[in-house]
């Protein structure tokens, strides 16, 4: 079967450890890579800005021996008159995965469908599983086992939030969203969500946020927000040995402080990196059946 990587639900809880272990030794061989995607090629489709999510692809597979080739949505014949399965066809022939950074997930499990080769999901409206994978791998390096902490979001409800909820009963962690009243609707079926900041803050491991105007919101009122916003108080309420994390970028400073984000408790430049090793990582058991073997 194909392995597309686009739900952390579908991949499965026992794959996604498997990826986790893999991403963590990759890390560690990281000066000294074996080449396992020698000949392999990725293609990347942007609808959307990245500076992470296209960079640490590209390296991952450059650095492992792979190919890229990168391209923007509107600059494709689908974003015009042709069809997402003729697209998934033809990109099929070409290359060995697709990562796509897509507004509309539906289309995204559309285009999986017609595809022969492995889509990955670099992030929709509505979901961005390989951020959560890096941030996972970074709370274990800073914390261990991420099994039994409380990791606090505060803001917005968002894609990254809902990848969030959607990690919590597979890595069995708590995840607990502090975020404006008016949103708690938009949250997914299940999510653990309060409109007490201090609540979701206390005795927490991990303090996250993401901004407040995701791309496509540009022009969105900020007034409902900063109650939530990230700044020493509220990290004053959470363990003293707890984190910060942001997956980037941050909108300067509204959802978090200067202090905070620029505090040692702050890991947000490692967990930025940590996307190049969970990356590769995730490339690995997509392309497996492609010959890759770790
Ligand atoms: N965190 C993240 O996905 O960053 P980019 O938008 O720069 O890829
Ligand atoms: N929620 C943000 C994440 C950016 C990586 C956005 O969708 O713009």
């Amino acid at each position: 079967m194909t392995r597309h990587f686009i739900n952390l639900k579908d991949v499965g809880a026992e794959t996604l450890h498997i990826i986790l272990k893999n991403a963590h030794n990759l890390k560690a061989e990281k000066f000294n890579p074996t080449q396992i995607f020698e000949g392999l090629s990725l293609a990347m489709v942007f609808d959307k800005r990245s500076t992470r999510t296209r960079m640490s692809f590209e390296v991952a597979m450059k650095q492992l021996g792979g190919h890229t080739i990168v391209m923007n949505m509107d600059e494709m014949q689908l974003g015009g008159a042709e069809s997402v399965e003729s697209t998934g066809n033809v990109l099929s022939r070409y290359v060995d995965a697709i990562m796509l950074r897509m507004t509309d997930q539906k289309m995204m499990e559309e285009l999986s469908q017609h595809s022969r080769i492995p889509v990955i999901n670099g992030m929709t409206n509505t979901s961005h599983p390989c951020q959560i994978m890096a941030d996972i791998l970074t709370i274990e390096e800073k914390l261990g086992d991420i099994k039994g902490k409380k990791v606090a979001w505060f803001g917005d409800v968002n894609n990254v939030s809902n990848t969030f909820v959607e990690a919590a009963p597979i890595f069995d962690f708590e995840f607990i969203m502090a975020c404006p009243e008016e949103l708690h609707g938009y949250a997914p079926a299940g999510a653990n969500i309060t409109d007490d900041a201090a609540k979701a803050a206390n005795s927490a491991d991990v303090i996250v946020t993401d901004t407040w105007v995701s791309m496509g919101q540009e022009g969105k009122s900020l007034d409902i927000f900063w109650p939530y916003q990230v700044n020493s108080d509220l990290m004053a309420k959470a363990k003293d040995s707890a984190i910060f994390m942001h997956c980037l970028p941050m909108h300067e400073w509204e959802e978090v402080s200067e202090e905070v984000a620029k505090s040692k408790a702050s890991v947000i430049y490692d967990e930025a990196e940590n996307r190049l090793h969970a990356q590769k990582a995730i490339l690995a058991w997509c392309l497996e059946n492609a010959g890759v073997a770790i």
